[in-house]
């Protein structure tokens, strides 16, 4: 199939000695790998097939942004692509989409992939916001494109309830339909942009639903968390989306 898994280890495993076992497990082609900060420099030294990702970058390139980190910085260690506006940071961590626009332009200018994370929260679901919702935040980042961007985006719809954290007992992810209409809607918001994008989906993705996201028109990868702290299961999506 040659899919695109990301994995979304988010504030895990604990440990370095943790991070290097469950990094060598997951060394796949087609596998990108977005370990914590701290354990950037080991995973990267581990992969040999698999590439290496951050879970977040600062726009600036440097300078007084104590605790941040710059997408050069992250070049410097291996870095090919970057998660940028899941719902954790926009929830947790106040980031707003011209925020998630600015870094998504400074990842695209020094050469790092960005995933972008769209999606909607149950609220704007029970609301009917849910396309007003993904509106807002991916025209926001069209734009503020660099001009002339030449890099590839990645647009990973993930509907934040649909998160494994989230998805309450007794609700089930989106339908393969569900998911086909946004591709399609966001595709629409892309237009003749003139930037190179391909979508992705994400929540509660594990390997027995992953070939039924895979083959919905238009996707071309998974985004997972959980599932890819479990180097069985995780090894197991790896064969399916070969
Ligand atoms: P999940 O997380 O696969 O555990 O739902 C996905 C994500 O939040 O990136």
């Amino acid at each position: 199939m040659g899919k695109l898994l990301i994995a979304n280890w988010k504030m895990n495993p604990k440990k370095e000695s943790e991070a290097l076992t469950l990094a060598r497990a997951s060394d796949a082609s087609h596998v990108v790998i977005c370990p914590p900060f701290p354990f950037i420099a080991t995973a990267g030294k581990a992969l040999k097939k698999a590439k290496l990702g951050s879970q977040d970058l600062f726009y600036e390139a440097s300078g007084p942004y104590t605790g941040e980190v710059s997408s050069e910085e992250l070049k410097s260690m291996g870095v090919s692509y970057v998660i940028l506006g899941h719902s954790d940071r926009r929830r947790l961590f106040g980031e707003i989409d011209e925020i998630i626009a600015k870094k998504v332009s400074a990842a695209l200018l020094n050469g790092i992939t960005p995933i972008l994370c769209v999606g909607e929260t149950f609220a704007d679901r029970e609301t009917n916001q849910t396309f007003a919702v993904l509106d807002r935040q991916l025209k926001m980042v069209l734009s503020q494109l660099p001009a002339g961007t030449k890099e590839e985006l990645i647009i990973c719809y993930e509907p934040v309830w649909a998160i494994s954290t989230n998805l309450k007992e007794g609700m089930e992810p989106p339908t393969a339909e569900n998911i086909a209409q946004v591709v399609e809607y966001l595709k629409s918001i892309v237009g003749n942009s003139g930037v190179s994008v391909s979508f992705i989906y994400g929540g509660s993705v594990n390997s027995t639903d992953l070939k039924s996201y895979l083959d919905i028109p238009g996707i071309s990868g998974a985004l997972v968390g959980a599932a890819s702290l479990k180097p069985v299961e995780f090894k197991k999506m790896i064969k399916i989306a070969k």
